[in-house]
């Protein structure tokens, strides 16, 4: 059994099966919502979400995403969310509300002060505005600046929550700080619709989000009804590889090398997708011969995430995959669907 199985058939995640795809159609990165690039892994209760879509209308709805400032620059894999969350604005016309956790960063990695994790979400947010947002339907917090929205659903969480929850969901310890113990409250919070709008009445939120993230949501979910809201739905994206393969691009240390940043000028750019793992051949004649491995060709993933000619990805992938072009064919093609998407975040 796969992981995924497991996490499915153990939590009642359900296989994303293209419940986005008819609305998000008018998209230009409608390929998102297509589960044959997989860009989205799984869900729970989208259904339940889009029905009420339907019946109730945008206003009723909205988005809740989030980040973990963890650098003051953002890399490619770090963008997907919110451009899969911008691209369901622009379609559904729903709010959206982007949390920033400088205080989750500071007392789970520590590698910096508060101060500079609380400037890094300053940092990020200007840049996560970047993506185009609609601003009319956008809030942004930053968790040590915006704590009194939160801080009441905080505490009637809090108020729910054992010891012995957080340490089977989390894995938290005695031996950890009551802050780590005290913080997944903060990232629940936003599921609860009466700390963002006054006119919370019967709202449903959707959480989009990388899946390690579904513990929290997992867990709100179960406890949802005794607080008097609705359970949120959740969409769980994929990772974006890192250059060398690795399953996810890194925010630290030597392997940062490895992740496409949006401070990334377009010669960084080309010469860093030069380097990127292609697993093909030894030779070019081998390469030639057996044609290359799209599925592990870091390459073919960036373009199955962010090429929206979609008639173009598959021929050049299809041409690829029989030999007929090469690594040094794809390679610029790549660096250039990349530097447009990193453009609109330089100045
Ligand atoms: N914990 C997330 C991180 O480390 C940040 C986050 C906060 C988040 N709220 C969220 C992510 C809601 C997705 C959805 O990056």
């Amino acid at each position: 059994m796969t992981t995924l199985e497991w996490i499915m058939t153990d939590f009642g995640v359900t296989e994303y099966d293209n419940e986005l795809f008819e609305l998000t159609k008018d998209s230009p990165y409608g390929h998102f919502f297509n589960k044959e690039n997989r860009v989205i892994r799984s869900s729970r209760d989208l259904n339940k979400f889009l029905d009420h879509y339907r019946e109730h209308g945008a206003e009723s709805c909205y988005i809740y995403t989030g980040r973990g400032p963890s650098s003051a620059d953002m890399h490619l894999g770090h963008m997907v969310p919110f451009m899969v969350t911008r691209e369901l604005q622009r379609c559904l016309r729903v709010r959206v509300v982007i949390q920033l956790t400088d205080d989750e960063k500071f007392l789970f990695r520590g590698e910096f002060t508060l101060e500079q994790y609380t400037e890094f979400a300053q940092h990020n947010k200007r840049l996560i505005l970047k993506a185009g947002f609609d601003p009319e339907l956008t809030s942004i917090y930053i968790d040590t600046e915006d704590i009194a929205r939160f801080y009441p659903t905080m505490l009637k969480i809090q108020n729910r929550i054992t010891f012995s929850q957080v340490h089977a969901v989390f894995g938290l310890e005695s031996s950890d700080s009551i802050g780590k113990i005290a913080f997944p409250a903060l990232e629940m919070a936003p599921c609860d619709p009466r700390c963002l709008y006054s006119s919370s009445k019967n709202m449903r939120c959707l959480v989009v989000c990388a899946w390690d993230q579904d513990p929290f949501f997992r867990l709100i979910r179960d406890h949802a009804k005794a607080l008097k809201f609705n359970k949120p739905s959740l969409l769980h994206l994929n990772y974006l590889p890192a250059l060398d393969g690795q399953e996810k691009m890194s925010t630290t240390g030597s392997v940062s090398n490895f992740s496409i940043w949006l401070s990334d000028t377009p010669s960084q750019i080309r010469n860093k997708i030069k380097r990127a793992f292609s697993g093909g051949g030894a030779t070019q004649e081998l390469q030639q011969e057996h044609g290359a491995n799209i599925e592990i060709d870091v390459c073919c993933i960036y373009l199955r995430f962010f090429m929206r000619e979609r008639d173009a990805y598959r021929q050049l992938t299809e041409a690829y995959q029989w030999g007929l072009i090469e690594t040094k064919d794809i390679k610029p093609i790549t660096a250039s669907v990349i530097d447009e998407i990193i453009s609109h975040y330089r100045n």
